[in-house]
């Protein structure tokens, strides 16, 4: 067991059912040593900011448009999450790029409602995703936890759920599947790392390296 709670920072942009989900589980007791100690929402006014408002958590909007450029961007990102001497960043519908510093990489989660390597990158997020899984005829979908590179939805896989699409679908009734296995896979992989220490990544971060 690492040594106090595990410094977690949740990157959103949009409607924070991901963030809602992990805040009711630390509440609920189902994770346990993790403390939120940021959330980070690359837009104002969406719900997401409302979430971790009602939860008085501490809150940066840090939105692209206010800056030069990425890279000005993703400095201020990661001066954000050093500032709070965070352990872990979940990207939870983050739809901004964050070019990560060497000292971020390894230490980086981002969930997607599909089974990558398909069906993921730019532009590939909400009901894109679930439309396009149906237009192939896929029978299989599910959600995928890895670890962020310094591409859009890539990086190693750590974790997958399966879910099967059925014949009468529609991208609403297959995204509902999906959420439901994202809420319970996405807190599993952080209860890992809270109990285990980050060396758990260990093994994807390896994978991490052979890639890069
Ligand atoms: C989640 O379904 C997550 O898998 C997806 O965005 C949603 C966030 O919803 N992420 C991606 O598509 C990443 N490419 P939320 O804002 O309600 O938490």
């Amino acid at each position: 067991m690492p040594e106090g709670p595990l410094r977690l920072v949740v990157f959103i942009s949009g409607g924070g059912s991901t963030l809602e989900n992990i805040i009711q589980r630390i509440d609920d007791g189902r994770l346990t040593n993790t403390r939120i100690v940021l959330v980070v929402s690359s837009r104002s006014n969406v719900r997401g900011v409302e979430i971790a408002r009602t939860a008085d958590l501490p809150l940066a909007i840090i939105r692209k448009q206010d800056y030069a450029d990425e890279a000005a961007f993703s400095s201020t990102l990661t001066a954000a999450v050093d500032a709070v001497h965070a352990d872990l960043v979940v990207l939870a519908g983050f739809l901004c790029f964050w070019r990560l510093p060497a000292h971020w990489q390894g230490r980086v989660l981002n969930i997607h409602p599909a089974l990558l390597p398909r069906f993921g990158g730019r532009g590939m997020y909400g009901q894109h995703v679930h439309e396009a899984v149906l237009a192939t005829g896929e029978r299989d979908s599910g959600c995928t936890v890895h670890l962020a590179d310094n591409e859009y939805d890539h990086g190693p896989t750590v974790a997958q759920a399966h879910v099967p699409v059925e014949p009468d679908d529609t991208p609403e009734t297959l995204a509902a599947r999906v959420a439901a296995a994202e809420r319970e896979l996405y807190p599993h992989v952080i209860q890992q790392i809270a109990v285990n220490g980050l060396g758990w990544l260990d093994p994807y971060r390896a994978a991490l390296c052979a890639d890069s």
